[in-house]
């Protein structure tokens, strides 16, 4: 934060002196009606005390080359412990999906994808030319579902598939009911008495897979604690609810939805080394050597050799929080949480959590003493309630800040300087929000609109330094969040020997291909580009120009259909 250079050598100039502050106020030219009702309580503050206040928060959330470099080193050490040993947080699943589309691939399936926020049902038809059709319909989770037993989770599972197949029917080629050869699980083969449509299923939580078709839940992430899932087999409580409604549908494939990503970016972009996903949660999928699976053992899996696509679960990086820069705005997420202790990695970086950080730093703000930093003290219904500040919010604000920018993220080389400095626009001077151009000030309005809409704040306790410091907030957060996830790419880069940390290694491929998802990289202004920066500085710009990061479209239906694909083995 550069507030203390740009408040240097001010003139005091329409601040009333029992305000005891010569700087931090709006210039009266820019104000409308509306600002004048709103006075910023950074008034009342002394400059110094208010200083160390957000000197401190910005320390905390700082995030220094070499700190990302530590970050990565000890990714790598827990990819390696993950890869010899279960049971351990970074959890390195082997999935047994040992190949990966070319884009060559037809034939339409029929998959279910239960992810963070949405369920989808979804029917895919490869055309064979790296494109795809896709039809789907999407159903809403409610919080009691996913908190209650879980066979009503699945219940409702198998009824929305029932209603896709009722509602917009399928073309999926269904399986007879007397040659079964793909099912090594014994408790389904009552089903292959009919025939059956088969079914793909992406499951965005951590499974310890078995095989393309069984694996038991480790444990439920992103707000989900459906009662007796846990060490149960997902693919059997999944059939086991179909039966229960005499659906004639077999599961026969199971995917995490980074999987998903991998295989959906392998078919459009004809190969994919990683599938990451930023969105209610993080997560990464990459291709591994089958040697380097050392937990394997000397399973007939290891002992074929060759590549398997691992799911990190990086979401559980570093629980120990040895190397993740903690703040106590983390920490209380972490203890009200309803896993303390777990997903530490995805509670700094995943849509779910961005939010509720920012939150915690805005309520500090508001409760500081003796003196509030922030709307007057106020807060807001909203506000006070646990996860009540959407990440979608923070979006917007950025968004909002962003618009008409010619290059956000270069520092704004045309910009004005403020008392002879060009400002560092990645935190905002909200000290000095009196000298900004009139365009700046139009995107403070808009953000205070969001304040007063999308928050609940009341208009007259929103200050355009209020406005500034909300997005000064909301970038230091997500900021963070964009530069970690550069740690667990980098980390892939590195574990697959296609880069070095400290860069200086030039790779043989042209092409690095990376397919992502989720509404963070997809929608968040510049998570993307922050993320790249953050793999640049860690291995340097060589092998980050090779790095071709596409969107996976549809990852998690493409993912769940095409592991039917191979549990069929319709590649022979
Ligand atoms: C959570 C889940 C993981 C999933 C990720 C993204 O981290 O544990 O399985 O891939 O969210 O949805």
């Amino acid at each position: 934060m550069r507030w203390g250079r740009c408040h240097k050598g001010r003139q005091a100039r329409t601040i009333p002196d029992h305000l005891g502050t010569s700087s931090n106020f709006l210039s009266p030219s820019l104000l409308s009606p509306a600002h004048m009702s709103a006075t910023s309580s950074l008034l009342t503050v002394s400059p110094d005390r208010a200083r160390r206040i957000f000197d401190d928060i910005e320390e905390q959330f700082r995030l220094d080359r070499d700190a990302l470099i530590k970050i990565t080193e000890q990714f790598l050490t827990d990819f390696r412990l993950g890869l010899s040993e279960y049971n351990q947080a970074m959890a390195m699943i082997p999935t047994f999906v040992t190949g990966v589309p070319n884009g060559t691939e037809t034939g339409t399936f029929l998959a279910l994808d239960l992810g963070g926020t949405n369920l989808r049902v979804c029917e895919v038809q490869l055309l064979g030319n790296h494109q795809f059709h896709l039809r789907q319909q999407k159903y809403k989770v409610s919080e009691a579902l996913k908190t209650g037993e879980a066979s009503a989770l699945f219940d409702y599972l198998a009824d929305s598939v029932d209603a896709f197949l009722t509602e917009i029917g399928s073309e999926s080629p269904t399986m007879p009911p007397t040659s079964d050869p793909f099912t090594s699980s014994p408790s389904l083969l009552d089903m292959t008495q009919q025939p059956s449509i088969p079914l793909g299923l992406t499951f965005s939580f951590p499974v310890e897979q078995t095989a393309l078709d069984q694996g038991k839940i480790l444990t439920w992430t992103k707000g989900f604690s459906a009662k007796n899932a846990v060490g149960h087999d997902v693919v059997q409580l999944l059939q086991d609810a179909f039966n229960r409604k005499h659906l004639h549908v077999r599961c026969v494939a199971l995917v995490n939805d980074t999987v998903g990503a991998l295989l959906s970016r392998a078919y459009s972009a004809g190969g994919c080394i990683l599938g990451s996903i930023f969105g209610t949660g993080t997560n990464g999928a990459y291709l591994e050597r089958v040697e380097n699976i050392k937990k394997l053992g000397d399973s007939p899996a290891r002992q074929k050799g060759g590549f398997m696509v691992v799911n990190t679960e990086w979401g559980g990086f570093n629980n120990s929080r040895t190397v993740l820069p903690t703040t106590s705005f983390d920490n209380k997420l972490d203890r009200e949480s309803i896993n303390p202790r777990l997903q530490a990695f995805e509670k700094f970086i995943s849509g779910m959590y961005l939010g509720e950080i920012t939150r915690n730093v805005l309520l500090s703000l508001i409760d500081a003493a003796p003196r509030p930093l922030l709307f007057n003290g106020k807060s807001s219904d909203d506000l006070n309630r646990h996860y009540g500040l959407d990440t979608a919010v923070m979006s917007e604000i950025e968004e909002a800040w962003e618009v008409g920018r010619e290059d956000p993220l270069s520092g704004h080389s045309d910009a004005p300087k403020v008392n002879g400095v060009r400002p560092d626009w990645q935190f905002m001077h909200f000290t000095d929000v009196d000298k900004l151009p009139h365009e700046d000030v139009v995107r403070l309005e808009r953000i205070r609109g969001i304040i007063t809409q999308r928050m609940g704040i009341s208009a007259s306790d929103v200050s355009l330094t209020d406005a500034a410091i909300v997005r000064w907030a909301v970038s230091l957060v997500a900021e963070r969040a964009a530069k970690l996830s550069g740690c667990a790419v980098a980390a892939v880069l590195v574990q697959t020997e296609r880069a070095r940390i400290g860069g200086g290694f030039v790779p043989d491929e042209e092409r690095i291909i990376i397919g992502v998802d989720g509404s963070l990289i997809q929608h968040y202004p510049n998570f993307g580009t922050k993320l790249r920066d953050s793999i640049r500085s860690l291995v340097g710009a060589e092998v980050e120009q090779r790095v071709d990061i596409g969107l996976a479209k549809d990852g998690s239906g493409v993912g769940g259909q095409f592991a039917i694909y191979l549990r069929l083995d319709y590649r022979s």
